[in-house]
Order: C-alpha cells, then sequence, then structure tokens
C-alpha cells in the first residue's frame, strides 16, 4: 500500500508540473489558478458527500489539460483531456480502476454536455467547476473569457437562446444563457448551498450593471 501511496504522490507532483506548464498563457479562464479552485473545490464538496479524494483530485487537476486544443481546432476538451489523461495516468503505473474513473470524470464534465454522472466523484468535479464559473470568480472569467474571443461586454440586439459553448456572445447574454442556471444544474447538497450566496451576489451585480447601462445609477 505503501509502495501505491508513493506512486499517487510522485504521479501528482510531477502531473502538477505538466499541467502548469501546459496551461501557461492561458486567457479564457480555464488557467492554472482555475484547476487549483476546482481542485479545492472538489475536496470541500468531498468533506461533506464523501467521494475518492484521490479520483478527485487527479480529475480536477487534469479535467481542462487539453482545454488549448479546443481554442485550436474546435473540438471537445472534455473528450480531449479524458483521453489525454488516460495516456498520463498509464505512464505512471496507478491502478486500471483508477484511472478509468478519473477518465469518466473528465469525459462527462462539461456543462454543454449536459450528462448526469453515473458515479459521485464526476457528479462532484462537475460541481466543483460550476461553482468556479458562478459568484465574484465566475463574473471575473466571464469578462476575462469575453476579452479572449473579442466578445463584447453586452449586445441587447443578441437572442437569449439555449446555451452553446462554440457559440461566443456578450457577457450579459452569457449571464443569461448560462451562468444564472448554473445553481439549478448542481448534483450535491454541498454545492448547492455554497451556490447560493454566488447567485444572489451575481443577480445583484447584473441589476447593477444594467443600471448603469442604462443611465439610471
Ligand atoms: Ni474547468
Amino acid at each position: 500500500m505503501d509502495n501505491l501511496n508513493n506512486k499517487f504522490k510522485e504521479a501528482y507532483e510531477k502531473i502538477s508540473y505538466h499541467v502548469k506548464e501546459k496551461l501557461k498563457g492561458e486567457k479564457s479562464g480555464h488557467d492554472w489558478l482555475h484547476v487549483q479552485r476546482v481542485i479545492k473545490n472538489s475536496l470541500r464538496i468531498a468533506e461533506k458527500e464523501g467521494g475518492d479524494r484521490e479520483i478527485l483530485r487527479f480529475a480536477s487537476l487534469l479535467h481542462d489539460v487539453e482545454i488549448g486544443l479546443e481554442h485550436e481546432k474546435g473540438v471537445d476538451h472534455a473528450t480531449e483531456s479524458a483521453e489525454s489523461a488516460r495516456k498520463i495516468l498509464v505512464r505512471y503505473g496507478l491502478p486500471k480502476k483508477f484511472i478509468d474513473k478519473v477518465v469518466y470524470a473528465i469525459r462527462v464534465h462539461r456543462y454543454g454536455k449536459k450528462i448526469v454522472p453515473k458515479t459521485l466523484e464526476a457528479k462532484i468535479l462537475q460541481d466543483a467547476d460550476r461553482l468556479d464559473s458562478i459568484g465574484a470568480i465566475g463574473i471575473a472569467r466571464a469578462f476575462a473569457y469575453a476579452g479572449s474571443r473579442g466578445a463584447p461586454l453586452y449586445d441587447f440586439n443578441e437572442e437569449v437562446s439555449e446555451y452553446d459553448p462554440f457559440n461566443v456572445k456578450s457577457v450579459v447574454t452569457h449571464f443569461h444563457e448560462k451562468l444564472l442556471k448554473v445553481k439549478d444544474s448542481l448534483h450535491t447538497d454541498a454545492a448547492k448551498s455554497i451556490a447560493e450566496e454566488r447567485h444572489r451576489f451575481m443577480v445583484k451585480f447584473i441589476e447593477r450593471l444594467m443600471k448603469e447601462i442604462s443611465g439610471e445609477a
């Protein structure tokens, strides 16, 4: 068992370094800082909900590792990151069952795919990732993302429709299509309770933003 623990420890350290290097210069809000927050969120949720902490740490660490491919080639980063994660984890000789669970959680993590995961760890990863898209941090990331894609802050001629990650819209439209709906997409009670205040904060922010744009405030 000690041997296996050492394997996990060594793999985690080396993969962290790899992910950090790979995400250098990432401009869309899926950078190393996001990864660190998702790891923290996952473990925070697991404190109340249970779940395998090792699976969660590795799945969170690798969940967006191929985000760059999505920007370059328009492919789905969740699928690509899952495949990449399998290759990386196999190299460290970690147990197959463990790898399968990490890979599964990564593959289904994407919000836009609307997949309800079959495992607790995959549910927790989805929730952890989604929590990072709401509240003050969610607001900050939404504007950073729009900036990286050349999208405007708001465009009132834009139609609010079904969220499509490959159709980049203004930040205000993005709030209505996705961010204000995130709290209702969460699986665990722990994440739902964290989301409540974050959601309220966003609603307040949007109200205020509208007032300033319209000249009421
Ligand atoms: Ni993410």
